[in-house]
Parts: C-alpha cells; structure tokens; sequence
C-alpha cells in the first residue's frame, strides 16, 4: 500500500482514516469528497484532496491515474436507517458506485476495501457467536447492498485477480465525526448527551445486544487487512471482527461510573429497533484473528474513558 485513494474521505470512517495513513507516512493519500461535504481544516491542509463521486466512473479513475493509486477504500454509502428511506439512492451508491471502483480497480491494478457490516445478517441468521460463513438474508437494503457488495468483490478477485478484501464492520463509536442515520449510532449520540449533561433519549430497546467498536480499532482493521499477508488469507469478502457486544444499559452503565447523575430514558424508533432486532447479538471472528491477526485493543471501560475525555474537551 502506497498511494491510496479514500472515496467519501469526510465520513465517520474517512475523516479518521485518511488522517491515519497520513500520519503513518503512507505515499500520497487522496481524500475524495463530493460537493457539499469538503474536507476542511486538518483534512484538507494535511494532503491532496479531489473531488470523486463514486458515481462517476471516469473521475475515481481520473485520480487513480494521476495519482498512481495503488489502494482504494471505498468508504461512501448510506448507513442502515436512511437507506430505508431512500432505497434507490443507497442501491445506486452501493452497488453501482462499487462496480465502478471494481473496473477502475481492474484496469489500473488497484487494491480495494469496502467496509461490509453486521447488516449482511438477517433474521435467519444464528443471533449469537454469529460464525463467519452463515445465512446472510437482510431484509433492508443496506444489508441487501452489503451482501452483493461482499459477492462481487469476490466475484473480481476470483474472475479478475482484483485485491479485493473487507471487513464486516459492527456499530462504530467515535468523538471525531458522528455518524448519520444507522442503526447502531445511539452508542454514538449517548455519549454526546452525556457530556451536554442531558438525559439521553434512546431510541434502541434496553436488552438489545448488537456488536460495537470503537473507532481507533476500526482504523487498526481496516490498516492491517489491507497489509496483510495475502498467502494467509482463506476468506476475502467480508471478515467479521468485533470487539463487544453491547446493549444500551450496558453502555448507560459504563457512562455513569464517570458521570453519576447521568440519565437515559427510552422512546423507540420501531424502524431502529426492528433493524437491530434481525442483527446478531455478537459475532465470532475466530478466521479474522486466525487469518491476518486481528485483535481489538479497546474494551467498553477503555473506550467510555476516550470518548468521555474528548468529548469534555
Ligand atoms: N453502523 C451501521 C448502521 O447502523 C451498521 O453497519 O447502519
């Protein structure tokens, strides 16, 4: 990995790991943006910037070429919940905006990663421990693009030699850039309303158990994979990886050894919470640990403690 190109640079991924690699000294890393979602300040001062819809086959190629990329992260989508509310916008995003990063990447010889998600599961799926090669039947479409997504970057490593990898992403938690409209994002806005001092009204059902992440062990995944050794590598598209599997009390509860008067009260979102219903409880990421060495660093007190003292400052 050397010149790297990140599609939807200014997103609660792309903010933080184009910032990343460009501390880790990494060649040129291009933060691609659309008009209207600028990168600003570090983001832009610190590197080259270029507008890359992903929508738009000649302008990703245009800056693969120009900068020679050699690694593109494909990060632009729309998460769960929006998606649903605007399905033929995530579909075109989703699916045609990665088969025009999959033909750039084949002409130019380009590496891809295009972060998956405990979206991929459904219903059907086994809840608990959920195992790396298992029903994947979403019934939203972010899950139903995520699926395809993982099936055709397969499809163009297997057909095209395309170096295709991924990571089945849980909810992300982070202080940088909040994410908008998923379903796991209450476990961002918690701890926003936490350090505001407001009570926190949760629109995800106490005792709903969903896997969490947060971000700085998210960054370390989506690095790592990509640098790994390919000869190790018996599964591509998507590896699932965890860190805890959370449910709002439990969070609630880590906040408020921090912050005692701290209060949450619930007012569901049935849309939310029927999504997080069809996710797993928790995942089992043995092939991530066993296949490129994947280990989180950051338990649920550990990132309460981060978050807490950013969000303070
Ligand atoms: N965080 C995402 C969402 O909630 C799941 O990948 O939509």
């Amino acid at each position: 990995m050397n010149n790297v190109l990140i599609i939807g640079s200014t997103g609660q991924i792309g903010t933080e790991l184009t910032l990343e690699l460009r501390d880790r000294g990494f060649g040129k890393v291009v933060a691609g943006y659309i008009p209207g979602a600028e990168p600003k300040d570090r983001l832009l001062e610190s590197g080259p910037s270029a507008v890359v819809d992903i929508t738009e086959a000649g302008q990703i190629a245009e800056v693969v070429s120009k900068y020679k990329v050699d690694t593109i992260y494909n990060l632009a989508a729309l998460l769960s919940a929006v998606a649903e509310s605007k399905p033929q916008l995530a579909w075109k995003i989703g699916m045609d905006g990665l088969f025009n990063v999959l033909e750039v990447a084949r002409q130019y010889g380009c590496a891809v990663f295009t972060p998956s998600s405990i979206g991929v599961f459904g219903d059907n799926t086994p809840k608990d421990k959920t195992p790396q090669d298992t029903i994947r039947n979403p019934r939203t479409m972010y899950g139903v693009t995520k699926v395809a997504g993982e099936l055709l970057s397969d499809y163009y490593y297997i057909r095209y030699g395309v170096d295709t990898r991924s990571v089945r992403f849980p909810g992300l938690i982070s202080y940088v850039t909040p994410p908008g409209g998923g379903t796991t994002d209450y476990a961002v806005d918690i701890y926003y309303e936490a350090v505001r001092g407001n009570t926190f009204v949760c629109p995800i059902a106490a005792g709903t158990f969903m896997d969490m992440m947060y971000m700085r062990d998210a960054l370390r995944a989506a690095i790592d994979l990509m640098l790994a050794d390919p000869s190790r590598l018996i599964h591509r598209n998507a590896f699932n990886i965890t860190s805890m599997s959370l449910e709002p009390e439990t969070i609630y509860r880590s906040i408020c050894r921090y912050i005692p008067d701290f209060r949450i009260e619930y007012r569901i979102d049935p849309l939310r919470q029927a999504i997080a219903d069809s996710w797993p409880n928790s995942l089992d990421d043995t092939c991530a640990r066993e296949e490129w060495g994947w280990k989180p660093l950051f338990d649920l007190d550990a990132m309460t403690q981060d978050m807490l003292s950013h969000l303070k400052e």
